[in-house]
């Protein structure tokens, strides 16, 4: 395990581009083990997370050809998957487990799915459900954790009304539904990541939406051939991680930077709209739509950030940028205020609690509520220098070590290589920026 120490610097500049988007990489690649024939992704998320995925579809029978970003999958149709001789290991990745577990559902083999410890830690009995309900045969750990035990079985479509807003859920609704007699449909209570619809739709297949409900039309409804074609995609870069640049260079006064190619799909830009809303000094420039998800550069500079609210239905549309924005609050005029995100509470860790912890060791002023936390703002005193705890969640140790170039003193970030369960390079990068502003 690796400690990254991290010191305050004035200013971060330059350019960059972060890694392939890590939710796009996921459907991308399971929807090319599906189709008939081989499909081509360039800038293929580097994050370990999706390295599992790939894992996962080449011992079903996917061809996988990995060539530094650029990633070939060759699919033998939606009934082309073999029974994998050894459990599936969807490591720490709960888009894995429960995208696949869709997929699994309609095989005519059984599999089993495992992670790590933090991933047999988080509750499955989401996609259990529903997946049951389309006559799935899927046993857990206490009926909800993993290993998942799946039996392969004929499904029925369902409608079915998702009692929480989650991207994954949906996501394996809809992708058993490619495997199920007639239409399945699935409405969400407020709106997620719509990544799987698109890229549904772009390897072919029938899918509508209709304001928060969406269908798809299963292979039983059609001549048994697989709806799926190959196809041959530029994945944007994900901007989950070009968040913590964006928070880094917005913190820092005298900072000017360029992020180019970043996904700014509208189901996950909220989080620029927030940064606006606090102050931030953030350009979109050179936007373009491919694959129908939007593309564009980010330009960002320094400024004085207020702070603010994150509540109700902004939190799906801004989960995985929480971390980040909590560790900004003592940074901020007003501080930050989460509620309504319980989620928080079963990511990779339970954030609201590492969020509370590693804050008061840097000497933030927080209250950690069941459903969020409040972080005091700049009149709390200045951040200190501290040792960092992530728990293991990448995402907790790349927010503080951008809350860590802001405060006075040294800090130590353990477990530092979590990072690389979606931004391998990413201290190398946050070393590069600081240092060519140093010169
Ligand atoms: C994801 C959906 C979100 C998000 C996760 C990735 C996805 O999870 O937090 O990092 O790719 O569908 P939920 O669906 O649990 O909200």
């Amino acid at each position: 395990m690796k400690t990254e120490t991290i010191r305050p610097v004035h200013s971060l500049s330059g350019g960059l581009e972060v890694p392939g988007d890590k939710s796009i990489s996921h459907r991308y690649a399971m929807l090319a083990a599906l189709a008939e024939g081989t499909s081509e992704f360039r800038n293929f998320a580097a994050a370990r997370d999706c390295q599992s995925t790939l894992d996962c579809i080449r011992a079903l029978g996917a061809g996988v050809a990995l060539k530094g970003s650029t990633v070939q999958i060759t699919g033998h149709g939606l009934q082309g998957l073999n029974c994998s001789e050894r459990a599936l290991d969807a490591e720490n990745s709960g888009t894995t487990i429960r995208l696949l577990s869709g997929i699994l559902s309609g095989q005519s083999f059984n599999s089993k799915i495992t992670g790590d410890a933090s991933l047999q830690q988080r509750p499955m009995k989401r996609v259990i459900a529903p997946l049951r309900q389309m006559g799935a045969d899927i046993r857990g750990r206490d009926d909800n954790f993993p290993p998942l035990e799946i039996h392969g079985r004929r499904l029925r479509s369902i409608h079915y009304q998702m009692p929480m807003a989650s991207a994954q859920v949906k996501s394996a609704i809809l992708l058993a539904g490619l495997f199920a007699e007639g239409e399945t449909s699935v409405t969400e209570p407020a709106a997620t990541r719509d990544h799987t619809e698109l890229a549904l739709h772009e390897f072919g297949a029938a899918v509508q939406k209709h304001g928060r409900s969406l269908s798809i039309k299963g292979i039983a409804a059609g001549n048994g051939k697989s709806p799926l074609h190959p196809v041959s995609f530029d994945v944007p870069g994900d901007l989950s991680s070009a968040v913590f640049f964006i928070a880094a260079a917005s913190l820092l006064p005298d900072s000017n930077l360029y992020i180019g190619n970043v996904g700014l799909n509208p189901t996950r830009s909220a989080i620029l709209d927030f940064f606006t809303h606090m102050g931030a000094a953030v350009t979109v420039v050179n936007l373009e739509s491919r694959q129908g998800e939007l593309v564009g550069d980010l330009s960002i500079k320094g400024a004085k950030l207020r702070g603010g609210v994150i509540s109700g239905d902004s939190v799906p549309l801004l989960i995985d940028e929480l971390p980040m924005l909590a560790a900004l609050g003592p940074y901020t005029e007003e501080g930050i205020e989460i509620r309504d995100a319980g989620e928080l509470r079963v990511k990779e860790s339970d954030r609201i609690a590492t969020l509370a912890e590693n804050l008061k060791r840097m000497g933030a002023k927080v209250e950690e509520r069941p459903d969020g936390l409040r972080v005091e703002g700049r009149s709390a005193g200045k951040l200190l220098g501290a040792e960092i705890e992530p728990r293991g969640d990448h995402r907790i140790a790349m927010a503080f070590a951008i809350a860590a170039l802001a405060a006075s003193g040294e800090t130590r970030i353990f477990d530092a290589d979590c990072a690389a369960v979606s931004y391998p390079a990413f201290f190398d990068e946050l070393r590069r920026l600081s240092e060519e502003c140093r010169k």
